[in-house]
């Protein structure tokens, strides 16, 4: 069979925006509503969990009721033509729900807890089921807490991120302000000549190289499809 070209996609808040769930820095962003260090970080955890609990709790009753846009689903037809890997800083589950087969979440994910303390063991929540609290535990009486990287916590999958960047024939950013580290770093493990795409609306500083698609999402992933794809179809 032919191998088809690697293509590697990396998400931001901007990816399910369209989808109804907010972004972290933009205008009546998340982070101005929220104090960060008090309901994401592990100073934060430590000092108030039930604070914590309560916010995932919220974000996840948000995040069922969310349904994946036109730009995920843009990038499972990608699949098609090329080998698509997505890397995603988002938590929600809206690439997995369109479809797409290989995403590999940086920051966690919303819809899974872990226990506390090692050996680390990681549970899917049940729809209906949703809500978790410091008093939480698995059945052997463990103490759970949300499946997310906090601030001040290590990225466990960066390395793995980092191998598939480098292995990218196309790389393509979405919907990222590039504020948060390692994530905003995956750019510069990008092989030279391979081509760079950047869709967001209001794109953040990039090298000159990169071609910036100034749109939102979903029309933003349409004419990168447009244009990856011309010739192909
Ligand atoms: P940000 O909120 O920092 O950036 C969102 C980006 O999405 C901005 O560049 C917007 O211009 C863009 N955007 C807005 N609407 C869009 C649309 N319809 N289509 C495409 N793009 C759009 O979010 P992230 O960069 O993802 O971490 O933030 C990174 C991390 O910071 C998050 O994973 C989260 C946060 O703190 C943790 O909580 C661990």
């Amino acid at each position: 069979m032919e191998n088809k070209p690697k293509l590697v996609i990396s998400t931001g808040a901007g990816m399910s925006a369209e989808s109804g769930i907010n972004t972290f820095r933009d205008n009546g962003g998340l982070w101005e509503n929220y104090d960060v260090m008090e309901v994401a970080s592990a100073e934060g955890f430590a000092r108030n969990p039930g604070l914590v609990h309560k916010f995932y709790n919220d974000r996840r009753k948000e995040l069922v009721k969310a349904h994946p846009n036109l730009g995920h689903m843009g990038l499972v037809e990608l699949e098609k033509y090329f080998d698509v890997y997505v890397i995603t800083q988002n938590v929600d589950d809206l690439h997995e729900r369109a479809g797409s087969k290989n995403v590999l979440h940086l920051h966690g994910e919303l819809m899974k807890v872990r226990t506390i303390n090692p050996p680390y063991k990681v549970y899917r929540l049940e729809e209906g089921n949703l809500e978790t609290s410091p008093e939480s535990t698995d059945s052997e009486g463990r103490h759970l807490r949300p499946h997310i990287v906090f601030f001040q916590e290590a990225v466990p999958e960066i390395e793995n991120a980092i191998k598939l960047t480098e292995q990218a024939d196309i790389f393509v950013v979405i919907g990222t302000s590039l504020a948060v580290y390692p994530a905003a770093s995956l750019l510069h493990y990008v092989r030279p000549g391979v081509p760079i795409y950047y869709i967001d609306p209001h794109p953040a500083a990039v090298p000159s190289g990169v071609r910036v698609i100034k749109k939102g999402a979903s029309e933003g992933v349409a004419q990168l499809i447009d244009e990856l794809t011309r010739g192909k179809k």
